[in-house]
């Protein structure tokens, strides 16, 4: 039998065919138009989403017999709010997790509402990119919006709702709309009722390896598929990563370089930091993890090579980055192109380079992306680290995982052994694995990924180089609060 898993990301869907030993047979992937109506914004069209999802599955399964297919999962960009009307049509664009339009709606719920107040209810606190906090939005900006809403759902949830015309999501992903109750795994009412949604506008709750429903028979036909093929709910994109990478269970560790960074640490108990600047989620594997979220990271380097120097060779590029460069380099870059969610939760913070000469080369500006993002990944993880949580080793999954070079550097900036696993497109195989479990191939999501999950290299740090990099981190960090007051200057 073959699994699918649709990676349903922000510059693109990824989707893989994966047969029932956990092989990738192949991997389709379909871009689809971002856009940022104003600075700080960011939207995409669900039917973008949909429209090529279906063709993409189509390109992944010509030619294998639609009989042996029998399931399909998900992860998917998180915190998105799609809403629908009582016709089941789009109302308007999504606001994306990388939107910063909120900080008014921020501001009321972490200090009016009270920090303390919602953290009791959902175990976290409002950040610009997730869902409550828009609906907010919507109701004072767009209130004929508003009033029109029938259904909210999830990015990854719209799919399966066109799949199967059933309104669902998973535990992992709702824990990122601040209307959840985390520990509880169900909807928080009091979220419900401080953002004025009626309960039965949200979708039902399911764990990511449980079957929603079957594909309906017009979905079926559109894909070239049976409507035997079961879809499953799936899980937000970190927590799919996570299980693509094995990283379930307790205390483990994965990296993405992504659109986003992430640093994502599973657990088996639920836990939530004082100062609630990690996230704490549901994951897919049934338990809870934590997670830092940087808003720019694979996407910085795409930004620098894409738009500023203008090439789409990115290897070359790094080519020159010899190993006597690393832990030298004097120019450093905050990787702020979104602003900022983890630790700093600041929407109007930007990029910034700093420490160019007139001997600075095109090679050091590159680098400096590079360790600039691994420098905010620390940011993250020194927090995992003041909790007490004793990380020696990680995956790392994403684009940016592709390239050996970041990989090094990030294991000398973080100082820890960093595993790179045969396929690091973690989403798309974490989702397919949902799909597997969900299916019977596999009794659980941890024996799924001990079975899957092949580790086939380490990138160890080199002690002298972390070293140096120990003290590029410190000024690094002094960077930020420097710049601050300035990022209110430039945003009036
Ligand atoms: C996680 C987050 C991002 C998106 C990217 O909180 O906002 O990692 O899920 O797709």
């Amino acid at each position: 039998m073959y699994y699918i898993g649709v990676d349903l990301g922000t510059s693109a869907v990824k989707l893989i065919l994966m047969d029932k030993e956990g092989n990738v047979v192949k991997t389709v992937s379909r871009e689809y138009p971002l856009y940022f109506p104003k600075p700080g914004w960011s939207e995409q069209n669900p039917s973008d989403w949909y429209e090529n999802a279906v063709e993409g599955i189509k390109e992944l399964t010509d030619g294998v017999d639609a009989a042996q297919v029998a399931g399909i999962s998900f992860g998917g960009q998180m915190h998105g709010l799609v809403i629908l009307d009582k016709d089941n049509e789009v109302i308007r664009p999504a606001i994306l997790w990388n939107d910063g339009r909120t900080t008014k709606e921020c501001e009321y719920l972490n200090n009016t509402i009270g920090k303390d107040k919602i953290a009791e209810y959902t175990a976290n606190i409002a950040f610009a990119g997730f869902t409550a906090p828009k609906i907010l939005w919507l109701r004072e900006n767009e209130p004929e919006n508003f009033k029109k809403i029938s259904k909210i759902m999830l990015p990854k949830d719209y799919l399966a709702y066109k799949m199967t015309g059933v309104h669902c999501t998973d535990v992992s992903d709702a824990s990122g709309m601040l209307l959840f109750d985390v520990k509880n795994r169900c909807w928080s009412k009091e979220m419900l009722d401080i953002c004025g949604i009626d309960e039965n506008c949200m979708a039902k709750v399911f764990e990511s390896y449980e079957c929603v429903g079957n594909l309906t028979k017009e979905a079926a036909q559109c894909m070239g598929l049976t409507e035997n093929v079961k879809v499953i709910a799936g899980a937000g994109d970190n927590a799919a990563a996570a299980v693509g990478t094995g990283t379930v269970g307790d205390g483990k560790c994965n990296i993405s370089l992504g659109t986003s960074g992430t640093i994502f640490i599973s657990s088996d108990k639920f836990g939530v930091d004082d100062n609630n600047a990690l996230h704490s989620f549901d994951h897919a594997d049934g338990h809870f993890h934590l997670m830092g979220c940087m808003l720019s990271a694979a996407s910085c380097n795409k930004w620098w090579m894409d738009e500023i120097i203008g090439t789409k060779d990115y290897g070359k590029e790094q080519e020159p980055i010899t190993d006597d460069k690393l832990g030298e380099n004097n120019v450093y870059y905050l990787p702020y192109l979104m602003g900022e969610r983890s630790p700093h939760n600041n929407p109007d913070a930007r990029a910034l380079f700093i420490g160019m000469s007139m001997d600075t080369t095109r090679a050091d500006m590159t680098q400096a992306v590079l360790e600039g993002v691994a420098f905010a990944m620390r940011d993250c993880y020194e927090i995992a680290k003041d909790l007490g949580i004793n990380i020696t080793e990680t995956k790392i999954c994403g684009g940016g995982a592709k390239s050996p070079l970041w990989r090094k550097i990030m294991a000398n900036v973080l100082n820890i052994n960093v595993n790179i696993i045969e396929s690091e497109e973690g989403p798309g195989l974490g989702g397919a694995m949902l799909a597997a479990v969900a299916c019977g191939e596999y009794a659980s999501v941890q024996e799924a990924a001990d079975k899957i999950v092949k580790v086939i290299g380490t990138e160890k740090p080199d002690p002298a180089l972390a070293a140096k990099y120990d003290k590029k981190y410190a000024k690094f960090k002094e960077i930020y609060p420097t710049v601050k007051g300035l990022y209110d200057t430039l945003k009036a």
